[in-house]
């Protein structure tokens, strides 16, 4: 197989994409980053033009629903030619003619240890919840929120003391590694299946 192709999708700050693209760079990931998406003028998007890659902002004002916003997705994506599509801090829930679209293609990191915190503000959640560990999960999107197969766990321990900020911060760290590490195992799936 040629180096897998990926497309990703961020709203935000863009740490996770920039991990992957960083692993690229360094050779620890054989992968090539063929479009970088955003429903925002993130920061992502500018540090990907930085990067000199192909990005695309697609303003949601600009459309009349979330069905036709995500067939314009689809239409970049699929011209694109990625091999996979890595929510990376998206913020929009996908329709699921999108993630029809994208069968077992589509991946997103998520920063709990799912199945538990799913949705908005998992960090808030586990310090509610008292949790003595809480962590990240690289999944397969699938059209429950946040309930897709699971490729990959990390565990981080939640201290006394501990704010949202510095847990999130916590776990960050770890999901800027098990992102790629998530990549490469369904890198290796994929092959077998060629
Ligand atoms: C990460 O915590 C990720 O787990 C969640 O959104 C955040 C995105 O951060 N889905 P960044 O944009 O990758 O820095």
């Amino acid at each position: 197989m040629t180096k897998l192709k990926l497309a990703i999708l961020g709203s935000g700050r863009g740490s996770n994409f920039s991990a992957i693209y960083q692993n690229i760079q360094k050779g620890t990931l054989e992968a090539q980053i063929v479009l970088v998406l955003s429903d925002k003028p993130s920061k992502m998007l500018a540090q990907a033009k930085d990067y000199g890659l192909v990005t695309i902002y697609l303003n949601p004002q600009n459309f009349s629903d979330r069905n036709s916003y995500d067939q314009e997705l689809i239409k970049h994506i699929k011209s694109s030619g990625a091999d996979l599509v890595i929510l990376a801090g998206y913020m929009k829930i996908l329709t699921p003619d999108f993630i029809k679209a994208f069968p077992n293609r589509i991946l997103n990191i998520h920063p709990s240890l799912l199945p538990d915190f799913k949705g908005l503000h998992p960090q808030r959640q586990a310090l509610q919840a008292g949790v003595v560990e809480s962590g990240c999960t690289v999944h397969y999107v699938n059209e429950e929120l946040d309930g897709g197969p699971i490729i990959l766990q990390k565990k981080v321990p939640v201290l006394p003391g501990d704010t949202e900020e510095s847990l999130a911060q916590r776990i960050l760290q770890e999901e800027h590694k098990i992102y790629t590490q998530a990549l490469k195992i369904v890198s290796k799936n994929l092959k077998k299946v060629e």
